[in-house]
C-alpha cells in the first residue's frame, strides 16, 4: 500500500485538491490517503472542506490575524515535523504557489518522501508580481520529484529550468474537476444553499452583474485604494450595473474596501462566498474583474469575459485566446476597458467565448492513475 499525505491551507489549495482528496480516498485497495491542512487560512478554508466534505486528518490551526510570511513560514516547517514522522508518507501532494506549498514542500523534502506538486510550472519569470507566488513555486519546483503540470505552457517552463521531461506529467488543472463537481451538485434537487437563496435576495435581475475580487499582496495600499476608485467611478457611471463584491478577509483587503465602497447604492459588499454559491455568482454574472489566479481559470469555462487587475499572468492561456485581459491596477484603465465591454457588443461577444484551456475535469484522475503505475 502507497502511503499518500495530501497537504494544503489556503481557499484556493483547498479548492483544487479536493477533487484529489476524494480521487485518491477512492482507490482503498492501492492506497492509504490522509489529509493534513495548515490552516494558513480558517474560515475561508472551513467553507471549502465543508462544502467538499474532507474532514482533515491533521489540523495545524496556523492562521494568525494579520498574519506575515515570516512566522507563517517557520510555523509551517516546524509544525509539519511531528506529522511527517507520525504518519511517514511514501508521497507527500502540495499544490500551486501558498507559503503553505513552499514551506510544505521543503518539510516534504526532508522527510525523504517524494514529493509531487499539483499545479506545477506557472511562472511570470518576474520574482516580485506575483509576489511572493513566483518565489513559492519556483522553490517548489527545486525539491519536486513529480511535477503534475496543468498545460503544455506550464511543462515548457519547467523544461527552460532543465526539469526532465519524465518528472513532468500535463494532467490539466484540477481546478476544473472542483468546477464541473460543484455545478454538478449545485444543480441537484437536493441541494440547498442559504448563501445562493440570500444572494436571490440582493440580485437586481434588471441590472447586468460585475462579479468583483481581489487580494493579491502586491496590489496591497495603492493598488486598492485605485481600484476601489474605479469601481466608484463605473458604480456611478452605470447604473443599469449591481457590482457585487465579496471581500477577501485579509485585513488589508477589507480596511480599504469598506472604507472606500461601502453605501454606495448599486455595489454590494458582502462576505467570502462558500465555493457553490461563488460558482453560482459567476454563472450569474455579465462580466468579472479580479486579480484571482482561479479565477482566469474557471471563468472561461462559463463563458465569462474577465478584467485581470495584474500587470503579468502566469496563465497565459485565457489571454492568448482573447478571453481574460491584462488591466493592472491603473484606474482609468480599469474604468475604460469595462467602459468598453458594457457598450461595445462586439467587444463583449470577443471576450465571451465559452473555452477550456485549462482541462477537461479528468486532472485528478490522470494524477491517480500516474502515482499507481508507478
Ligand atoms: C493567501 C496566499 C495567496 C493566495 C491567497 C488566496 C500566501 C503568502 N498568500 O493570501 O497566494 O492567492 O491566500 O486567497 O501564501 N484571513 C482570515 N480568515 C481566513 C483567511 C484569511 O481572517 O479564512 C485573514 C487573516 O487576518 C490572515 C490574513 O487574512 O492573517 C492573511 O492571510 P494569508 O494567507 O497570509 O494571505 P492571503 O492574502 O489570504
Ligand atoms: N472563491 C470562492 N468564494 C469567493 C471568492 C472566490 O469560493 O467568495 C473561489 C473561486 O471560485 C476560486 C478560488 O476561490 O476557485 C480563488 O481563490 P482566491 O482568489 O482567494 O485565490 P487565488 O486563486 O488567487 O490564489
Amino acid at each position: 500500500m502507497k502511503k499518500n499525505l495530501i497537504i494544503f491551507g489556503t481557499r484556493p489549495e483547498a479548492i483544487k485538491m479536493a477533487p484529489l482528496v476524494k480521487a485518491f480516498k477512492k482507490e482503498k485497495k492501492e492506497f492509504i490517503t490522509k489529509v493534513c491542512i495548515t490552516a494558513q487560512h480558517r474560515e475561508m478554508l472551513d467553507q471549502v472542506l465543508s462544502f467538499f466534505e474532507i474532514d482533515p486528518d491533521y489540523d495545524l490551526d496556523l492562521m494568525k490575524p494579520n498574519q506575515n510570511l515570516f512566522s507563517l513560514t517557520a510555523d509551517i516547517i516546524t509544525n509539519l515535523k511531528a506529522v511527517l514522522e507520525d504518519f511517514k508518507p511514501d508521497y507527500v501532494y502540495v499544490h500551486g504557489d501558498t507559503t503553505t506549498t513552499m514551506a510544505s514542500s521543503i518539510a516534504a523534502f526532508y522527510s525523504g518522501a517524494v514529493v509531487c506538486h499539483v499545479e506545477a510550472g506557472l511562472r511570470t519569470f518576474d520574482m516580485k508580481s506575483p509576489f511572493p507566488e513566483e518565489m513559492n513555486r519556483s522553490v517548489t519546483g527545486i525539491v519536486t520529484n513529480i511535477h503534475f503540470a496543468p498545460t503544455y505552457t506550464s511543462k515548457e517552463n519547467l523544461i527552460k529550468e532543465n526539469k526532465k521531461a519524465e518528472s513532468i506529467i500535463v494532467t490539466g488543472n484540477t481546478v476544473i474537476d472542483a468546477l464541473l463537481y460543484s455545478v454538478k451538485k449545485v444543480n441537484t434537487n437536493v441541494f440547498k444553499d442559504v448563501e445562493i437563496e440570500n444572494l436571490k435576495k440582493i440580485l437586481n435581475p434588471q441590472k447586468r452583474l460585475i462579479l468583483v475580487t481581489g487580494h493579491r499582496r502586491e496590489n496591497h495600499g495603492k493598488g486598492f485604494i485605485n481600484i476601489c476608485n474605479a469601481l466608484n467611478t463605473i458604480a456611478t457611471d452605470h447604473k443599469d450595473c449591481q457590482i457585487i463584491y465579496p471581500v477577501h478577509l485579509n485585513p488589508n483587503v477589507q480596511k480599504p474596501v469598506y472604507k472606500l465602497l461601502d453605501n454606495i447604492d448599486n455595489i454590494k459588499l458582502i462576505p467570502p462566498l462558500s465555493y457553490p454559491a461563488f460558482v453560482w455568482l459567476m454563472e450569474k454574472s455579465y462580466l468579472i474583474i479580479t486579480d484571482s489566479g482561479g479565477v482566469q481559470e474557471e471563468a472561461p469555462s462559463l463563458g465569462k469575459p474577465v478584467l485581470v487587475m495584474r500587470n503579468t499572468t502566469e496563465r497565459p492561456e485565457a489571454v492568448d485566446a482573447g478571453t481574460v485581459l491584462l488591466v493592472g491596477t491603473n484606474t482609468n484603465k480599469i474604468i475604460n476597458e469595462t467602459k468598453k465591454l458594457l457598450t461595445h457588443k462586439d467587444s463583449y461577444l470577443r471576450m465571451s467565448k465559452l473555452h477550456n484551456p485549462y482541462g477537461d475535469g479528468n486532472a485528478c484522475k490522470k494524477i491517480v492513475e500516474y502515482i499507481k503505475n508507478i
